[in-house]
């Protein structure tokens, strides 16, 4: 049975994460470099508990007992304490490796080590760690207190123990579980990156205005966010990120990362995060 689950990186994901398990009655350290870091995740936590209280979907004492059971640190050593460890610091392949490797060396012999990546391989993370066979991809998907999915993937490596443990700790966190082989952008990314792609080259192309592309899918699909307001949402320079992934991983030219997308995230408009994407925030 897992009690103290470690989340690395406070930011959206990692916090999104925290909260999930602290409303599941887990104990939870949520670990990053910085204090400001750590006392800005604590705060998105308690911003989206509010939401659910005034919902009437959580009461204000189990709110209060979830923000109760998540401890927050910047001391990397405190990690060693964890039954299971969830990786969701930037998505930058050195120091994402370099994480794991120490995480490696903290972490005692039998502690699964999960990754939130979207995109890199978990048997590459895996590779640098002695323990490869705990090693596996748990992919949460934004925002995580609201979506119902995790994404598992198994590394070349990653045993059937170790799958059937994430899996449980997923179901016991609330959330609906897939398996994924270890392939470039798993199975959400590899079929929405290229839908949002789509999209840019639709809108680069002058064939609709953004507002009529993302009215034409959420009405015409019945999806809730059109392409190009989910590229903003998730940020564009992740949505660049995830089809440079593909396009190199696949080598199929229909992954090309439209110039546009491109073009947006050398200008710095990056979606919501900076205020500026395809919309103004
Ligand atoms: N915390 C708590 N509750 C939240 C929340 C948060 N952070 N964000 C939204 N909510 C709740 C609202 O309170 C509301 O609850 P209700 O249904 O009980 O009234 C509900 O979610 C809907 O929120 P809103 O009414 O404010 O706004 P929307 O109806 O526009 O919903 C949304 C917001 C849930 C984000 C919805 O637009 C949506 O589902 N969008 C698509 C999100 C998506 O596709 N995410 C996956 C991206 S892919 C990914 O993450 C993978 C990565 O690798 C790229």
């Amino acid at each position: 049975m897992i009690n103290k689950i470690a989340i690395l990186g406070a930011g959206q994901m990692g916090s999104g994460i925290a909260q999930a398990a602290a409303v599941s009655d887990k104990d939870v350290l949520l670990y990053d470099v910085k204090e400001e870091f750590v006392q800005r995740g604590i705060k998105a936590i308690q911003t989206s508990l509010d939401r659910f209280v005034q919902k009437g979907k959580l009461t204000p004492a189990d709110k209060d007992a979830a923000v109760k059971r998540i401890q927050l640190t910047v001391n990397f050593q405190d990690i060693a304490a964890a039954d299971f460890v969830i990786e969701a610091i930037p998505e930058d392949p050195a120091i994402k490796l370099d994480a794991f490797k120490r995480l490696d060396g903290l972490l005692k012999q039998d502690v699964i080590l999960a990754s939130n990546t979207s995109s890199i391989s978990i048997t590459r993370i895996a590779g640098v760690t002695k323990r490869p066979d705990r090693v596996i991809g748990m992919h949460f998907m934004n925002p995580v207190p609201v979506m119902k999915l995790v994404e598992i993937v198994q590394g070349i490596a990653t045993s059937e123990s170790t799958l059937s443990t994430t899996l449980e700790l997923a179901k016991q966190l609330g959330k609906t579980t897939v398996v994924s082989k270890d392939s470039a952008g798993f199975i959400v990314n590899r079929i929405l990156a290229p839908w949002i792609n789509e999209a840019v080259y639709a809108r680069m192309e002058g064939v609709a205005t953004a507002q009529d592309i993302d009215t034409a899918m959420k009405l015409g699909t019945n999806v809730p966010m059109g392409p190009l307001e989910l590229a903003d949402f998730i940020g564009l320079d992740t949505m660049l990120a995830i089809l440079e992934v593909l396009h190199n991983d696949l080598g199929d030219p229909k992954y090309r990362p439209c110039p546009l997308l491109r073009k947006y995230v050398e200008a710095g408009m990056l979606g919501k995060k900076t205020g500026i994407g395809f919309y103004k925030y």
